[in-house]
């Protein structure tokens, strides 16, 4: 069970000071978005390169950018640890996934919460991470999604049945009163921004998500 609290709700203006706020996350999830896959706009390749040289914790890039095929090597090349790109945007994935994977970060593939998970059974041999949606992407502080939960169990059927250790992270929504309900369906890796750094203490919030996501066995079962 890992905890990749989203710096989207933390203050862009200390970053740093955010990440170190958060000494034990597992990783940090870093939302870049290009204004056109998604409505909005975050930031992109000068200040991920700048975090990496500011905290220890592995960056968890989420790319909400068209045209990933194209942008997302560079996000390996600076040193992000792991590099997701979206199916709804990418072209040539399995490239793309390989190129991410030769250049030394996780591969993670991410589909939006209206995206079928049994098209893609194919490319889980490219995969490191796969990312379900649990809003629909752009912005923090939605509302969970639980239309999802049955893709999140699916995939983990399907993930079973594959072998191999891939992981299953779920972003949007994530907080106290949603995170048993994802566990339990299979997830593994928990994405949460306004749970943790809209927290008094996000670092306690954390160590309440991650200690309800290890108390909630997965109910997911082989095909
Ligand atoms: C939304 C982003 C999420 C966002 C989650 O498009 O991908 O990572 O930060 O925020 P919360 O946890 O507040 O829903
Ligand atoms: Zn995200």
């Amino acid at each position: 069970m890992q905890i990749s609290p989203s710096i989207l709700s933390a203050d862009f203006a200390r970053l740093a000071d955010e990440a170190a706020a958060v000494p034990n996350a597992d990783w940090l999830h870093v939302d870049v978005m290009d204004n056109h896959f998604v409505p909005n706009l975050t930031l992109g390749l000068p200040i991920v390169e700048s975090l990496l040289r500011a905290t220890a914790t592995p960056i968890d890039c989420h790319l909400m950018i068209e045209d990933p095929d194209r942008w997302a090597p560079a996000y390996a090349e600076a040193g992000a640890h792991s590099v997701t790109i979206h199916a709804e945007a990418a072209k040539a994935p399995v490239r793309t996934l390989r190129t991410l994977r030769s250049l030394g970060a996780r591969a993670g593939f991410a589909l939006n919460p209206a995206t079928a998970i049994d098209p893609y059974e194919g490319l889980l041999g490219e995969i490191d991470m796969l990312l379900l949606m649990t809003v629909e992407p752009g912005f923090g502080g939605q509302r969970f999604l639980d239309m999802v939960l049955p893709k999140i169990r699916r995939a983990r059927e399907l993930i079973r049945r594959h072998g191999g250790e891939i992981w299953l992270q779920v972003d949007g929504g994530v907080a106290a009163d949603t995170i048993e309900r994802c566990a339990e369906a299979g997830a593994d890796v928990f994405v949460a921004g306004s749970a943790v750094y809209g927290a008094s203490d996000p670092r306690a919030a954390i160590d309440h998500l991650r200690h309800l996501a290890e108390s909630t066995p997965s109910t997911a079962g082989a095909i």
